[in-house]
């Protein structure tokens, strides 16, 4: 793997569709596969990545690090269970738009880093202005839906404009006559599938607990979804899959997670 880290955009044009949720458990499964991992919050407007992954919350956060006030790694906390490095959003800052050299600072701060991925979870929509060259690819994420799907071959377009690799999660897949088959987004989009995450119970339970889906339930379909992702990656850059940190066989580090995560529940 080249030394520079492998950045993903994990975006959308609708909102609601599963960012969060596809960038906090692809994030954990990566991790657990071997990969050192940083997972970035830049939805200024409503950031969850703190409330998902159960870390605390702080004053010190993305918006430090893009207004110079802290460095990167002293404004990242550390997910316990995982060892993730987590930027978060500062939960009571204002609404922050970054300049672009405010971005260029931060994405050049990244690439002095030994990350192998960075993750960056991003509020729904495009800016066209955006300046996207920092990125090694994105990921859309739709649901089986005629207008979530629509808005994804847009922003597909709007990458292929500006040369940003792209491929397609589809989430929430509830196997009904009403949805869209996976075949028909296929038709639609003119890219890479990259997988197809079902509609699972995990989700909402992981979230009441602030703890990953895939530590919650590996053997979840949805966990399955996102390991399989994890190994493309992973795959792809040449890692070796490690059987003793994947929570499938992690057993205690499972029962730690959950045990955090029932005491943190509610806080
Ligand atoms: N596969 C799934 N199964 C069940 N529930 C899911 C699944 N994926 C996401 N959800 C639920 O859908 C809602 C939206 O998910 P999430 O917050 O990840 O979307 P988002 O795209 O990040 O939203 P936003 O655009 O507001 O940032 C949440 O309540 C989440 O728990
Ligand atoms: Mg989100």
């Amino acid at each position: 793997m080249s030394s520079k880290p492998y950045i993903i955009r994990i975006s959308s044009q609708k909102g609601g569709v599963g960012k969060t949720t596809v960038a906090v458990n692809l994030a954990t499964a990566l991790s657990f596969i071997g990969n050192k991992v940083l997972l970035i919050d830049s939805d200024f407007i409503n950031p969850s990545i703190g409330f998902h992954m159960g870390v605390e919350n702080t004053n010190t956060g993305i918006r430090s690090v893009l207004m110079g006030k802290s460095t990167l790694e002293n404004a990242a906390l550390t997910h316990a269970p995982t060892g993730i490095r987590v930027l978060a959003g500062e939960i009571h800052a204002k609404t922050h738009t970054p300049t672009k050299s405010q971005l260029d600072r931060l994405f050049s701060e990244i690439n002095k880093t030994t990350y192998n991925f960075v993750l960056v979870d991003t509020p729904p929509g495009f800016f066209p202005e955006d300046d996207l060259k920092a990125f090694g690819e994105a990921i859309i994420v739709t649901t089986p839906e005629m207008s979530s799907a629509t808005a994804a071959t847009r922003l597909a377009n709007h990458y292929d404009r500006i040369h940003l690799k792209h491929g397609l999660v589809m989430n929430r897949r509830k196997n009904k006559k009403y949805e869209l088959h996976i075949k028909e987004i296929e038709e639609m989009y003119d890219g890479n599938i990259l997988a197809v995450l079902p509609e699972d119970e995990v989700i909402p339970t992981s979230v009441a607990e602030h703890i990953p889906a895939y530590i919650v339930d590996p053997k979840s379909e949805f966990s399955r979804g996102i390991k399989e992702l994890a190994n493309k990656y992973t795959t792809k850059f040449g890692f070796e899959y490690d059987l003793k940190k994947d929570p499938d066989s992690g057993f205690f580090s499972r029962i730690i997670a959950r045990i955090v995560g029932l005491f943190k529940r509610g806080n």
